[in-house]
Parts: structure tokens; C-alpha cells; sequence
């Protein structure tokens, strides 16, 4: 009776970076409403996500979780219900361990009537974390357990696993039936969290798919340090330019990430809306095959200057290129490299993501001038000369 879900990877938001606690029915709905009115749904953003600390600190008489009487004092049900009347698709959160990491209660012991209750209230999508599991337990049991959970509980439920990337996680995930998985710690909403994440992915590509996707975590673009879980989210200065916005959206765009926004959408800037609506970017993230990038690194300057190039369907070719030193460098790809010969008769035609044009066709290479952080992101289409 499912149906399978996440062919390419999810889409949505999520409160946890910019509201850590401090959600509520209201918080949800307004998300909902601005979904709309913003365009972010028409752009492919579709799941609404509340994070921890929505529940009673207790479960009720028959052991079932219960929201939070002053936060979702009408419960959940009609919240899903709201965000289902948009269009839209709702998720929550649970934990595979006794407690969830703020402290609330988890699902251990609880798998089959917790999915049970989800799929009552209308969720859509579940995260599952992994604070305060039994030290017996074994995490990779867990994760099958509720995944099994969810696969028989009525409904569509998609399963976010949320495991920082423990136990190696990504050699066994798929099994589990999950359909995302986070493979780092917390991102931070900072340069330096943005570069340790991509630097610890580059390279697990393969382990991602159609179906079950390296979740690098929530898009920090547009937060600028604002948000009641700074405390959580980091120690360093938070917030990033609007260029390491734009390339830290790239990256998690070419490499095949959820793209599940953080910030207060409702009051998001021009610039981060043009960066998280961006139809070009978006289109390579969601590209039907969902296959990983390789990565071709410029060889007077590997460490900090890169290119990534992943197969769309049709023919066509994702080619982003990138400058995480903090000058401005550049990022010469030999076609040879990517299998494209002089000798073939052939070039590439140059589609700009950011300008939304061809701005030509090359032969043998093309080399860019990248600005410190900055990024440049192709279409590339193999054509005769
Ligand atoms: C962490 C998780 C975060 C957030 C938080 C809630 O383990 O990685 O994304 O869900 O728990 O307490």
C-alpha cells in the first residue's frame, strides 16, 4: 500500500535552527501561510517540520505522547490538518532513544505505537534523532525498528534518520528503510560549519540516492545570527555573508542534500529568498537520476578550490565551481577530465544559474575567476562544434 517516497530529495523546513523551543501552533501555521504567499511551495518546498520539544514531558495513561498543552493547545491534528488544506505536507520528531536530546520523551520501547499516533494525526515525515540511547541498545536495530514501524502504520511517512553520522551510518541506513539520513553533527550558521560539512561528505557520495539521501543538514541561509537557539546552534559569531549563503545553498544543492530550510521564512530578506527560490539551482538538486558529483580539484590550489560534476538526465551536465580560500582564485576544468576530448568535435554550452543564460560554448576548457566563498554554477550541454 505505500507508496515509495523521496525518489529525489525532500524539501521543506524545519524550526529547530531558528526556534529551538520556542515553537508553537501559531509559529507553524504562519510558516504555512507564507509557504504560499512567498512562492517557496511553487519553488518545490514542501514539508512543514516541527523539531524537538513539542511534546508533555510525559506520556499519557496509555502510554502515548501528547503535545504540549500550552504550545499546540488544540493538539496536533488540526495543525496538520491546516497545513494539509495548503497543500503542504507536515512532519515532527521523535528520538530513538529513551528521551529526546531536549529532554522529552523518546520512542524507544515505543516504535509501533508512536508511528501508530503519527499516522492518527496526520504526520507526513518523521525525524528521528539519537540522544540518550540505551548504551545496550543497538542503534542500527533501532533505526529497523521504527523504520519497519512507519512502513506499517497506514500512512506515508517518510523517515528522516538523524544520527550525526555515528556508527557508520551510511553503510547500512538504506537498509533500514529510512529515506534520509544525517551524516554530521549539527551545521552551525557559519562559514567554517558550512566547509567542515562539505569536506567530510566529498567523497561519500555513492552512499546517497533515489530514495534514501546524505542528509548534510538544515540550510542555514538567511538566518544572520538571528534565532532563540544561537546557545545551541554554535559558540562562534553566527551568521554568514550573503555569498557563503549562495554557495553553501550550491553545495547542498549539487550534492544531493534535502534542502530543508532554518530560518524565520516569514521574515527572510530578498536576497536569501532569491537564493532558497532559485529554480536552476533547484533543478539540478532535484534531478530525477539523483546521481552524486565528483569532485575535480584545481591543482595549484586543491585544498581550497574545487569543481563538482554530476550527470543530469536528458544528457546535460551540473558543473559547480567553488572558492572556499579567502582570496579570489581560480577554478580551470579541463573537458578532458570530465570525458570530453578535443578530439571529439565537441564543447560545452555554458548555461549561468545565477544570470539565467547561455553565456556561451567552450572548447578543451573553461577557467573562472571566483570571488573568496563565492561560487559559479553551470548547466552544461555537449554540443557539435
Ligand atoms: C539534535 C539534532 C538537531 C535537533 C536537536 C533537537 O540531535 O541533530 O537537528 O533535532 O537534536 O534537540
Amino acid at each position: 500500500m505505500n507508496t515509495p517516497l523521496a525518489h529525489t530529495p525532500p524539501m521543506g523546513w524545519n524550526s529547530w535552527n531558528t526556534f529551538g523551543w520556542n515553537i508553537n501552533e501559531e509559529l507553524i501555521r504562519t510558516t504555512a501561510d507564507f509557504f504560499i504567499e512567498s512562492g517557496l511551495k511553487d519553488a518545490g518546498y514542501e514539508y512543514i517540520v516541527i523539531d524537538d520539544c513539542w511534546s508533555e514531558k510525559q506520556r499519557d495513561e496509555n502510554g502515548r505522547l501528547v503535545a504540549d498543552k500550552n504550545k499546540f493547545p488544540n493538539g496536533i491534528k488540526p495543525v496538520a490538518d491546516y497545513i494539509h488544506s495548503k497543500g503542504l505536507k507536515f512532519g515532527m520528531y521523535s528520538c530513538a532513544g529513551t528521551h529526546t536530546c531536549a529532554g522529552y520523551p523518546g520512542s524507544f520501547e515505543h516504535e509501533f505505537v508512536d508511528a501508530e499516533t503519527f499516522a492518527e494525526w496526520g504526520v507526513d515525515y518523521l525525524k528521528y534523532d539519537y540522544c540518550y540511547k540505551p548504551k545496550s541498545a543497538d542503534g542500527e536495530n533501532l533505526y529497523k525498528r521504527m523504520g519497519m514501524a512507519l512502513r506499517n502504520c497506514g500512512r506515508d511517512i517518510l523517515f528522516s534518520a538523524c544520527n550525526w553520522g555515528a556508527d557508520n551510518v551510511h553503510s547500512w541506513i538504506r537498509e533500514s528503510g529510512a529515506n534520509m539520513f544525517r551524516s554530521t553533527g549539527d551545521i552551525q550558521d557559519n562559514w567554517f560549519s558550512v566547509k567542515n560539512i562539505v569536506d567530510s561528505q566529498l567523497g561519500k557520495q555513492a552512499y546517497g540516492g533515489v530514495y534514501c539521501h546524505n542528509d548534510m543538514d538544515m540550510l542555514i541561509v538567511g538566518m544572520h545570527g538571528n534565532g532563540d537557539n544561537t546557545e545551541v546552534l554554535g559558540s562562534l559569531p553566527g551568521g554568514c555573508t550573503d555569498t557563503e549563503y549562495k554557495t553553501h545553498f550550491a553545495l547542498w544543492a549539487i550534492m544531493n542534500s534535502p534542502l530543508m530550510i532554518g530560518c524565520d521564512v516569514r521574515k527572510m530578506s530578498s536576497e536569501a529568498k532569491e537564493i532558497l527560490t532559485n529554480r536552476d539551482i533547484i533543478a539540478i538538486n532535484q534531478d530525477i537520476e539523483v546521481r552524486g558529483p565528483y569532485c575535480i580539484r584545481q591543482w595549484n590550489n586543491p585544498e581550497n578550490v574545487f569543481a563538482l560534476i554530476k550527470p543530469l538526465s536528458g544528457g546535460d551536465y551540473a558543473i559547480g565551481m567553488f572558492n572556499f580560500s579567502d582570496k579570489k582564485s581560480e577554478m580551470s576544468l579541463q573537458f578532458f577530465d570530465i570525458g570530453l576530448p578535443a578530439a571529439s568535435g565537441r564543447g560545452l554550452e555554458l548555461y549561468d544559474c545565477y544570470s539565467h543564460s547561455v553565456i556561451g560554448t567552450f572548447t578543451e576548457r573553461y577557467a573562472a575567476q571566483i570571488e573568496s566563498h563565492d561560487c559559479v554554477m553551470f548547466r552544461a550541454k555537449v554540443v557539435k562544434l
